[in-house]
């Protein structure tokens, strides 16, 4: 290098600052290779991360313009000294590539490599990328200069800071997986509990509608007025689970009113008589609000749905601090056991998710032939 000691750690010290300045991998790779270059004094440098079929995932590099990188066609393959680098993790420092053994030629557009020093980036044994330069400037031209053993030292010390920030980058791709999958299961139970179950009612109160409609109109005009209720209330819960809100009547009546209002309209809805008690329950935190209502639709809906009983009766209690809900239906029942958890059905699991996500527990008392409860406590502030 051509600086003094002091200079080239300013210079090093520079380019680790920019390099943890941004957040995008390619951008930190792109500094680094620009860096690696422009410390090294080099014409060309490349930074690549293989992929799992003999290419490259990511190939940057720094020296060449737009429309030279574009005439010289796809990414390499994974052969020769870069396999070298990337597959045995050996430091490359050759006079002259060409003349290695090794080289297999580049597209006619590539600009002509001569001496070429690339250094494995690693963390610990696995190997992330390769990073190398080629063509160091030469004080006088033609001047015998080529990468010295200093070089492979800076260039060791980019290739530990590229292998942070490739370390870091994945870590925060597989947290935003995470992320996504929370955020579809979610997604998933809110439709299932909410939305569904009230398309379901719709779906029953059309063909109530549709069978009334020769035989009593008037009739007919109120079922229909009830599709078109339960409908926007469809579309509210809708609305509600895509964009993470917690419905809308919970914070406006709270939580036995809005029981009772969704209580009547199943009511109006089925055949089945439905109603609903509360008995003095405060307001609870809003989680175990909103668990508790998601539990009493799946509930409703599977009393309507599955149990074939003339009576569904709902009540919300106080308990403590908390509050004990209660969904019972007088109809067939079943065996809570021979349910497959897996697969198509995700009510009752669901329940439980809901219960244990706010630190309360579900009850499923049910019997062929004897009705069912399901009964959910939840422990208040
Ligand atoms: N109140 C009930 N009366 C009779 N059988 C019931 C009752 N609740 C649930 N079941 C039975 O338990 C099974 C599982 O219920 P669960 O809610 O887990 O799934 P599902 O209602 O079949 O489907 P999903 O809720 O995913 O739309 C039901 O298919 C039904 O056979
Ligand atoms: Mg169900």
């Amino acid at each position: 290098m051509s600086h003094g000691p002091r200079s080239g750690l300013a210079a090093v010290s520079s380019a680790l600052l920019a390099m943890s300045r941004h957040l995008e991998v390619r951008d930190v790779l792109k500094t680094i290779v620009a860096s690696a270059r422009e410390l090294l004094d080099a014409q060309y440098a490349a930074l690549g991360v293989p992929d799992d079929h003999g290419g490259f995932a990511q190939f940057v590099v720094d020296g060449v313009s737009d429309e030279q990188w574009k005439a010289i066609g796809p990414l390499p393959r994974r052969h020769g000294i870069l396999a070298a680098m990337l597959d045995d993790a050996a430091p490359q420092r050759l006079a002259d590539v060409r003349r290695d053994p090794r080289f297999g030629g580049w597209p006619s557009a590539h600009p002509d490599l001569v001496d070429f020093l690339g250094l494995p980036v690693r963390d610990g044994d696995e190997v992330l990328g390769a990073l190398f330069l080629a063509n160091k400037n030469c004080p006088k031209p033609d001047g015998a200069c080529g990468f010295t053993e200093d070089d492979e030292e800076l260039l060791g010390i980019l290739a530990q800071h590229a292998a942070i920030a490739l370390t870091n980058a994945r870590l925060y791709e597989r947290s935003r997986e995470l992320t996504i999958a929370e955020e579809r299961s979610r997604l998933a139970h809110e439709l299932h509990d909410a939305v569904s179950q009230k398309l379901f009612s719709l779906r029953l109160t059309a063909q109530a509608a549709a069978r009334l409609v020769d035989r009593d109109p008037a009739r007919a005009k109120g079922e229909l007025q009830q599709v078109a209720e339960l409908a926007a209330e469809a579309a509210d819960e809708l609305r509600a689970a895509v964009v993470e809100l917690r419905p809308a009547a919970l914070d406006e009546d709270g939580l036995a009113a809005t029981l009772r209002t969704q209580v009547q309209v199943l009511d109006r809805a089925h055949s089945a008589r439905v109603t609903f008690t509360g008995h003095g329950v405060r307001a609870l935190p809003a989680a175990q609000e909103e668990a508790v209502l998601r539990v009493a639709q799946e509930a409703l809906h599977n009393a309507l749905r599955h149990s074939g009983g003339s009576h569904v009766d709902v009540t919300l209690e106080r308990r403590g601090n908390g509050a004990v809900l209660r969904v019972g239906d007088d109809g067939d029942g079943f065996d809570p056991h021979t349910v497959r958890r897996a697969g198509r059905h995700l009510g009752l699991v669901s329940m439980r998710d809901r219960a244990s996500g706010v630190g309360g527990r579900l009850t499923v008392e049910s019997a062929p032939g004897k009705g069912t409860t399901i009964e959910m406590e939840v422990p208040g502030g």
